[in-house]
């Protein structure tokens, strides 16, 4: 075999290190935090461009609507709630008050205040761009027929979705985790991805899952103000889940399940 001359090995060294270096080879995480980064110039890659504004309120026109009570927001202090927060699993077969529904669902992203134009909401968004949309599978709510609902923001109601008694499609979506499908009501999160990514390109994908991330503690927290109990579910079946949904997995996808109900005494 010929021997190799140095110089050809250094500059293969140095090509190796260098496309290495670049990013290439790095898997899909890492790679995407560094392609959305932000430097002194603004977005890296890609210009953030201004598009047309979407509507920021999907609604099913002719489905069923159930206006939600105005709640009592009546409850502990913040600070005993944050301290009692824990993730449940088992879940009781004692209904959900509509009331408590409705007091979960307007915590968790309903409109608390208007600046100039915007209607803002109970979750910071980045941009008030609202790109979360909340659904509610019911099986045990007072006053509510089983079936799945879309939480319609603008004007704090129901909306439903589909009729029918969904407890065996979400535990199977959900990798048939036991704390999925056996409660009053689960709670799923999903996202209408080009609200954010219309303004701030493929960075508008961090700022979803910080959104979510902040809608989800909400929840947490005041199901627990409440005296019921949630665990945050995000190992799930994509296709499953979004199938069930009917949302297509691209335009809209689902990010999160939360199963909602009072606590199995032990
Ligand atoms: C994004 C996210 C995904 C999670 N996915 C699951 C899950 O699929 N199944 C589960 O049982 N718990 C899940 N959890 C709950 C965590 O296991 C739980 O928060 C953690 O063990 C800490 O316990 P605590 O919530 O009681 O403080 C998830 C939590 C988060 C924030």
């Amino acid at each position: 075999m010929r021997k190799l001359c140095p110089a050809f090995l250094v500059s293969f060294i140095l090509l190796f290190s260098v496309q290495a270096d670049s990013g290439d080879s790095l898997s899909i995480g890492p790679r995407f935090h560094r392609e959305t980064g932000y430097d002194e110039y603004g977005a890296v890659g890609k210009n953030i461009s201004f598009g047309e504004n979407k509507p920021l309120y999907k609604e099913y026109p002719g489905a069923k609507k159930t206006k939600l009570p105005q709640p009592s927001f009546a409850g502990p202090s913040l600070e005993q709630v944050i301290r009692a927060r824990k993730s449940v699993r088992t879940f009781s077969d004692r209904t959900v008050g509509f009331e408590h529904l409705a007091q979960l669902l307007l915590s968790a992203d309903g409109l608390t205040h208007q600046l100039s134009q915007y209607d803002l909401r109970a979750a910071p968004s980045g941009g008030a761009l609202y790109p979360i949309e909340i659904y509610v599978i019911i099986t045990n709510v007072e006053g509510l027929d089983m079936g799945l609902y879309h939480f319609r923001v603008a004007d704090s109601s129901l909306e439903l979705v589909k009729a029918g008694h969904f407890n065996k499609e979400i535990h199977e979506a959900a990798n048939e985790q036991s704390a999925v499908g056996n409660s009053p009501l689960t709670v799923i999160l999903t996202s209408r991805f080009e609200r954010s990514t219309r303004k701030y390109a493929d960075r508008g994908y961090r700022y979803i899952y910080m959104e979510a991330g902040a809608i989800c503690e909400n929840i947490y927290l005041q199901v627990t103000s409440l005296g019921m109990g949630t665990v945050a579910v995000g190992a799930f079946n994509d296709r499953w889940l979004n199938e069930l949904l009917e949302i297509d997995g691209a335009e809209e996808a689902a990010l999160l399940i939360m199963p909602v109900g009072f606590v199995k005494d032990k």
